[in-house]
């Protein structure tokens, strides 16, 4: 296990308990810059994600730019909160199946709601159609100009939220599909006033 030994602090099990509808977070995050820093600072120094096994990499990055035009209920385009934005920034690392967030939404306002267990997720979706969450990661806190989560999240994922199969919509997901087809992916953040989503961008 490459990733650094990490905290859970109890401001964000608070964020999480109030942002969240169940009572029990079952997500338990890791909040700490580590992972992100020293994945970075390698790549700066080697110019290579690998060139040290020992030092936690990332296999891909991804920086998605989430906007309320992006909004679908199933295909029908359904627009998410005027002049929002996100920017849902990710590190995957296929061998541990760990996947490091750092999400700064702007504009967004209103209360997180979702079945799932947060409000914010990667689904698995084409552009334009919808499709299940497949990861719930904390819902962004602060004032509504720039609402932030950051950390890591190691599988297996739980959603909160049941599929047609009756299993969780987690449940078994891999972060390795994501490297393997970005582009059967999007990210976004439900709010009340904007269920369908107040922004959404295409990881691919
Ligand atoms: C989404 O589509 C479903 C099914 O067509 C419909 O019942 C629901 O009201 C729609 N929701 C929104 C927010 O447009
Ligand atoms: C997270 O993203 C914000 C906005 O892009 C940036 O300012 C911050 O440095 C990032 N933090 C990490 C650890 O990458």
């Amino acid at each position: 296990m490459h990733l650094p030994t990490t905290t859970t602090t109890s401001s964000l099990l608070l964020s999480l308990l109030l942002s969240s509808s169940s009572a029990t977070p079952l997500i338990k995050p890791t909040v700490d810059l580590k992972p992100w820093k020293q994945a970075w600072e390698h790549k700066w120094s080697t110019n290579d994600w690998h060139a040290d096994k020992n030092v936690f990499y990332f296999d891909a990055t991804y920086a998605v730019k989430a906007t309320p035009d992006q909004v679908r209920n199933g295909t029908t385009p359904v627009p998410g909160q005027p002049g929002a934005k996100g920017l849902f920034k990710y590190g995957v690392n296929v061998a541990e199946n760990t996947i490091c967030y750092n999400i700064t939404l702007s504009g967004v306002s209103g209360t997180y709601s979702s079945p799932a267990l947060t409000a914010t997720h990667i689904h698995e979706a084409a552009r334009g159609a919808s499709g299940p969450p497949r990861i719930a990661f904390p819902n962004p806190q602060g004032p509504d100009e720039r609402r932030v989560s950051y950390g890591c999240l190691t599988g297996p994922f739980t959603t909160g939220l049941k599929g047609e199969d009756g299993r969780d919509t987690g449940d078994g997901f891999h972060v390795g599909q994501i490297v393997k087809g970005p582009e059967g992916f999007f990210t976004d953040a439900h709010t009340v006033e904007f269920p369908v989503g107040a922004v959404r961008g295409q990881l691919g």
